[in-house]
């Protein structure tokens, strides 16, 4: 039986959480799959050793020889960032390879051309880890409410600015330590201006609107503002208010145009979304035949987001175990999907800072 072997570019924080994924669940994975996934290479710039338990696993530092090993069926992209990221899917795109990736900056910019390199080349593109990390929000959006007119998505998608709204609003935590202590647990992003100006937010809105209304929405079209400016004094109103403040990613859908904002958000305390805490993300749809759907679960993390990329991987794999017609991206089936939505400004809006139910 022919093995799946996977190589990964980037063994930061979410790379090392696939290979310990793959690692621990080895034989989980070949049960389930029906043949063994195999972790062949990884290439990485700053690693000069892996830890012992990858001993058979090939280590480079240069990119380009995962692309041109024959071996390789799954390129897994973990560097994160525009370049070269970039420039690696598509490498490998080129080379024949499926590509997995937890790049929501990359996909909410260059989804576009990503996935029409991956048409033209009969590959796939697994971008499951890109929102809500551990939880399988884009397999629920893509297959679970298929067959759904998504009416409104809303949700706390970032986990770092989650947990600072939750330790200053609960222990009074001031915002630069709860930062710090977000990026020492591995949350926060290289640049956690990302995180805390709602721009990963809007990163993974972009991705679930583009899915769900079936036309690319690019970062720009998305309203966008952070909680870099909430101060103890705003949190203490919203309790006098009875609510929380929670950074809330926002789209609905009203058939001639859709609404797109992130922007930090008074939630009644009896609201779920208030009740979501610490890195927690939670993402609602609602769609015309199911009605209400709320995912729940770590929306940051080494082991929650390499579980998430573990799931593409097998996934893939699957697919070319059988030979299956389904190498082709998620997107390639929406038939409208050149062209972009027309995105209400934020000033046509009234009054977004107050959770209306
Ligand atoms: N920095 C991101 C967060 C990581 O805190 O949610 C997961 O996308």
């Amino acid at each position: 039986m022919k093995k799946i072997q996977v190589g990964l570019i980037g063994f930061g924080t979410v790379g090392s959480g696939l290979a310990q994924t793959l690692y621990e669940q080895k034989e989980r994975l070949q049960r389930k799959v029906g043949t063994e996934i195999v972790l062949t290479q990884v290439a990485d710039i700053m690693t000069d050793s892996l830890p012992e338990q990858f001993a058979g696993v090939k280590l480079t530092k240069d990119a380009g020889d995962i692309f041109s090993n024959p071996d390789i069926d799954i390129v897994v992209e973990l560097i994160g960032g525009m370049e070269p990221a970039r420039t690696f899917m598509l490498e490998a795109i080129k080379n024949g390879k499926h590509v997995v990736t937890a790049n929501k900056a990359l996909l909410s910019v260059h989804g576009k051309e990503i996935f029409e390199a991956a048409v033209a080349n009969n590959v796939e593109v697994g971008f499951e880890a890109s929102v809500g990390g551990g939880i399988p929000v884009i397999k629920s959006l893509k297959e679970g409410l298929v067959a759904n007119r998504i009416e409104s998505i809303m949700g706390i998608m970032n986990g770092t600015a989650n947990y600072i709204l939750t330790r200053m609003t609960d222990e009074g935590v001031p915002f630069d330590e709860v930062l710090k202590d977000a990026q020492e647990q591995g949350f926060a992003e290289a640049d956690p201006t990302y995180d805390v100006e709602g721009i990963d937010t809007a990163h993974k809105l972009a991705i679930l609107m583009t899915i769900a209304y079936g036309k690319h929405v690019h970062l720009d079209d998305i309203n966008t503002e952070g909680i870099s400016n909430i101060t103890p004094v705003d949190i203490e109103f919203a309790k006098e208010f009875g609510c929380r403040i929670k950074l809330l990613a926002i789209s609905r859908n009203h058939d001639t145009h859709v609404e797109a904002r992130v922007h930090p958000t008074m939630v009644p305390n009896s609201h779920m979304l208030a009740n979501i805490n610490g890195a927690y993300n939670a993402i609602h749809f609602t769609g015309d035949t199911v009605g209400n759907v709320l995912l729940y679960g770590l929306g940051a993390g080494m082991m929650p987001t390499g579980s998430a990329v573990a799931a593409d991987v097998v996934d893939i794999g699957r697919n070319i175990l059988c030979n299956s017609i389904n190498r082709v991206p998620a997107l390639s089936y929406l038939p409208q999907h050149i062209g972009k939505p027309t995105i209400t400004p934020m000033s046509e809006l009234s009054g977004p800072y107050y959770f209306r139910i």
